[in-house]
Protein backbone atom coordinates (compact mmCIF):
# COMPACT_ATOMS: atom_id res chain seq x y z
CA UNK A 1 0.00 0.00 0.00
CA UNK A 2 2.93 2.27 0.61
CA UNK A 3 4.13 1.92 -2.32
CA UNK A 4 0.75 2.74 -4.01
CA UNK A 5 0.75 6.10 -2.22
CA UNK A 6 4.26 6.64 -3.36
CA UNK A 7 3.54 6.16 -6.48
CA UNK A 8 -0.07 8.31 -6.59
CA UNK A 9 2.11 10.92 -5.67
CA UNK A 10 4.64 10.57 -8.25
CA UNK A 11 1.88 10.25 -10.79
CA UNK A 12 0.17 13.27 -9.50
CA UNK A 13 3.63 15.62 -9.81
CA UNK A 14 4.13 14.39 -13.52
CA UNK A 15 1.06 15.81 -13.70
CA UNK A 16 2.21 18.63 -12.72
CA UNK A 17 4.34 19.29 -15.39
CA UNK A 18 2.22 21.81 -17.04
CA UNK A 19 4.08 22.81 -20.93
CA UNK A 20 1.26 25.35 -21.69
CA UNK A 21 2.09 26.87 -18.55
CA UNK A 22 5.85 26.96 -18.66
CA UNK A 23 6.06 27.83 -22.45
CA UNK A 24 3.58 30.72 -21.95
CA UNK A 25 5.93 31.98 -18.87
CA UNK A 26 9.45 31.20 -21.22
CA UNK A 27 7.30 33.80 -24.10
CA UNK A 28 6.36 36.31 -20.75
CA UNK A 29 2.56 35.34 -20.93
CA UNK A 30 0.46 33.98 -18.42
CA UNK A 31 -1.46 31.86 -20.29
CA UNK A 32 -3.72 31.57 -17.18
CA UNK A 33 -4.92 34.82 -17.96
CA UNK A 34 -5.07 34.94 -21.56
CA UNK A 35 -7.68 33.59 -23.50
CA UNK A 36 -10.07 30.95 -21.72
CA UNK A 37 -7.67 31.35 -19.26
CA UNK A 38 -7.14 27.65 -19.46
CA UNK A 39 -3.80 25.97 -19.09
CA UNK A 40 -4.58 23.59 -22.28
CA UNK A 41 -3.59 22.87 -26.15
CA UNK A 42 -6.31 25.02 -26.97
CA UNK A 43 -5.88 28.32 -25.44
CA UNK A 44 -2.11 27.40 -26.20
CA UNK A 45 -3.44 27.86 -29.80
CA UNK A 46 -5.21 30.32 -29.26
CA UNK A 47 -2.85 32.67 -27.50
CA UNK A 48 0.77 30.71 -27.93
CA UNK A 49 0.66 29.67 -31.09
CA UNK A 50 0.92 26.47 -32.94
CA UNK A 51 4.51 25.24 -32.10
CA UNK A 52 3.61 25.72 -28.37
CA UNK A 53 0.12 23.99 -29.13
CA UNK A 54 1.55 20.99 -30.38
CA UNK A 55 4.28 21.00 -27.83
CA UNK A 56 1.40 21.23 -24.97
CA UNK A 57 -0.57 18.39 -26.65
CA UNK A 58 2.52 16.32 -26.52
CA UNK A 59 3.46 16.55 -23.47
CA UNK A 60 0.27 16.89 -21.39
CA UNK A 61 -0.96 13.29 -23.64
CA UNK A 62 2.80 11.98 -22.96
CA UNK A 63 2.85 12.78 -19.25
CA UNK A 64 -0.69 10.84 -18.69
CA UNK A 65 0.39 7.75 -20.40
CA UNK A 66 4.34 7.73 -18.70
CA UNK A 67 2.68 8.15 -14.83
CA UNK A 68 0.15 5.68 -15.88
CA UNK A 69 2.37 3.10 -17.35
CA UNK A 70 4.85 3.68 -14.64
CA UNK A 71 2.15 2.55 -12.13
CA UNK A 72 0.94 -0.43 -13.92
CA UNK A 73 4.81 -1.82 -14.86
CA UNK A 74 5.47 -1.30 -11.37
CA UNK A 75 2.81 -2.35 -9.57
CA UNK A 76 -0.21 -3.71 -11.49
CA UNK A 77 -3.37 -2.61 -12.96
CA UNK A 78 -5.05 -1.58 -9.93
CA UNK A 79 -2.02 1.44 -9.62
CA UNK A 80 -2.44 1.91 -12.78
CA UNK A 81 -5.84 3.05 -12.86
CA UNK A 82 -5.29 5.10 -9.67
CA UNK A 83 -2.30 6.64 -11.32
CA UNK A 84 -5.18 7.86 -14.36
CA UNK A 85 -6.78 9.47 -11.35
CA UNK A 86 -3.58 11.15 -9.99
CA UNK A 87 -1.98 12.30 -12.99
CA UNK A 88 -5.88 14.00 -14.26
CA UNK A 89 -5.61 15.84 -10.40
CA UNK A 90 -1.95 17.11 -11.02
CA UNK A 91 -2.69 18.65 -14.30
CA UNK A 92 -6.02 20.08 -13.65
CA UNK A 93 -5.26 20.92 -9.96
CA UNK A 94 -0.78 21.28 -9.87
CA UNK A 95 0.05 22.08 -6.50
CA UNK A 96 3.47 23.76 -8.38
CA UNK A 97 1.44 26.58 -10.13
CA UNK A 98 -1.29 27.47 -7.17
CA UNK A 99 -3.41 24.06 -7.98
CA UNK A 100 -4.92 26.17 -11.14
CA UNK A 101 -4.18 24.22 -14.14
CA UNK A 102 -6.00 23.07 -17.32
CA UNK A 103 -9.38 20.53 -17.98
CA UNK A 104 -7.80 17.52 -17.84
CA UNK A 105 -8.65 16.07 -21.50
CA UNK A 106 -5.24 15.60 -23.29
CA UNK A 107 -3.41 14.17 -19.98
CA UNK A 108 -7.04 11.75 -19.36
CA UNK A 109 -6.72 10.15 -22.86
CA UNK A 110 -2.78 9.76 -22.66
CA UNK A 111 -3.54 8.77 -19.13
CA UNK A 112 -6.39 5.99 -20.66
CA UNK A 113 -3.85 4.69 -23.22
CA UNK A 114 -1.48 3.68 -20.94
CA UNK A 115 -4.47 2.12 -18.77
CA UNK A 116 -6.59 0.38 -21.86
CA UNK A 117 -5.20 1.95 -25.07
CA UNK A 118 -8.66 0.90 -26.75
CA UNK A 119 -10.66 2.58 -24.50
CA UNK A 120 -8.68 5.92 -24.23
CA UNK A 121 -8.81 5.71 -28.60
CA UNK A 122 -12.65 5.19 -28.31
CA UNK A 123 -12.98 8.32 -26.07
CA UNK A 124 -10.70 9.82 -28.49
CA UNK A 125 -13.23 9.28 -31.54
CA UNK A 126 -15.56 10.50 -29.87
CA UNK A 127 -14.17 14.20 -28.81
CA UNK A 128 -12.88 14.19 -32.67
CA UNK A 129 -16.94 13.37 -33.86
CA UNK A 130 -17.54 16.29 -31.92
CA UNK A 131 -14.77 18.60 -32.45
CA UNK A 132 -15.66 18.26 -36.32
CA UNK A 133 -19.53 18.59 -36.17
CA UNK A 134 -19.72 22.21 -33.47
CA UNK A 135 -15.55 23.07 -34.75
CA UNK A 136 -15.10 23.72 -30.99
CA UNK A 137 -12.74 21.85 -29.08
CA UNK A 138 -15.19 22.06 -25.80
CA UNK A 139 -17.75 20.20 -27.45
CA UNK A 140 -16.19 17.60 -28.43
CA UNK A 141 -14.34 17.53 -24.63
CA UNK A 142 -17.88 17.52 -23.27
CA UNK A 143 -19.28 14.83 -25.72
CA UNK A 144 -15.92 12.73 -25.08
CA UNK A 145 -16.92 13.15 -20.67
CA UNK A 146 -20.38 12.71 -21.40
CA UNK A 147 -19.95 9.22 -22.79
CA UNK A 148 -17.38 8.01 -21.27
CA UNK A 149 -18.51 6.18 -18.62
CA UNK A 150 -20.87 4.21 -21.46
CA UNK A 151 -17.12 3.59 -23.21
CA UNK A 152 -15.54 2.62 -19.73
CA UNK A 153 -18.63 -0.28 -19.10
CA UNK A 154 -17.53 -1.75 -22.25
CA UNK A 155 -14.27 -1.90 -22.31
CA UNK A 156 -13.54 -2.46 -18.12
CA UNK A 157 -16.24 -2.65 -15.76
CA UNK A 158 -14.33 -2.13 -13.03
CA UNK A 159 -12.96 0.88 -13.97
CA UNK A 160 -16.26 2.83 -14.27
CA UNK A 161 -16.74 4.13 -11.00
CA UNK A 162 -12.67 6.39 -11.20
CA UNK A 163 -14.00 6.84 -14.73
CA UNK A 164 -16.64 8.28 -14.30
CA UNK A 165 -15.74 10.72 -11.53
CA UNK A 166 -13.03 11.92 -14.06
CA UNK A 167 -15.98 12.71 -16.86
CA UNK A 168 -18.02 14.72 -14.37
CA UNK A 169 -14.52 16.56 -13.24
CA UNK A 170 -13.88 17.35 -16.47
CA UNK A 171 -17.68 18.17 -17.71
CA UNK A 172 -17.21 20.61 -14.26
CA UNK A 173 -14.18 22.06 -15.16
CA UNK A 174 -16.38 23.27 -19.10
CA UNK A 175 -18.60 25.13 -17.07
CA UNK A 176 -17.67 28.35 -18.57
CA UNK A 177 -17.51 26.82 -22.01
CA UNK A 178 -21.15 25.28 -21.80
CA UNK A 179 -22.29 28.71 -20.70
CA UNK A 180 -20.51 30.26 -23.79
CA UNK A 181 -21.82 27.46 -25.73
CA UNK A 182 -25.56 28.12 -25.01
CA UNK A 183 -25.43 31.64 -25.72
CA UNK A 184 -23.64 31.03 -29.21
CA UNK A 185 -20.51 32.80 -27.89
CA UNK A 186 -17.31 29.69 -27.58
CA UNK A 187 -14.66 30.42 -30.03
CA UNK A 188 -13.79 28.12 -33.27
CA UNK A 189 -10.85 25.83 -32.77
CA UNK A 190 -7.98 28.35 -33.38
CA UNK A 191 -10.19 31.74 -33.34
CA UNK A 192 -9.01 34.33 -31.03
CA UNK A 193 -12.13 35.71 -29.36
CA UNK A 194 -11.52 37.47 -26.26
CA UNK A 195 -12.92 35.42 -22.96
CA UNK A 196 -12.54 34.59 -20.09
CA UNK A 197 -13.35 30.32 -17.64
O1 LIG B 1 -9.70 20.66 -23.09
C1 LIG B 1 -10.00 21.99 -23.04
C2 LIG B 1 -10.94 22.34 -24.17
O2 LIG B 1 -12.01 21.42 -24.22
C3 LIG B 1 -11.47 23.73 -24.04
O3 LIG B 1 -10.43 24.64 -23.81
O4 LIG B 1 -9.44 26.87 -23.64
O5 LIG B 1 -11.50 26.53 -25.00
O6 LIG B 1 -11.64 26.42 -22.53
P1 LIG B 1 -10.76 26.20 -23.74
Amino acid sequence: LIGMILMLIVAYFIGNVSPSILIGKAKGIDIKKEGSGNAGTTNALRVLGKKAAVATLVIDVLKGTLAVVLGGVLLGQVTAAWCVAAVFAGHVWPAFFGFRGGKGVATAFGALCGYLPAMGFTALAIVVVGVLISRRMSFGSILGAATFPLVAYFYDKSFVPIGTVLAVLVIIKHRANIVRLIHGEEPKLGEKKKETG
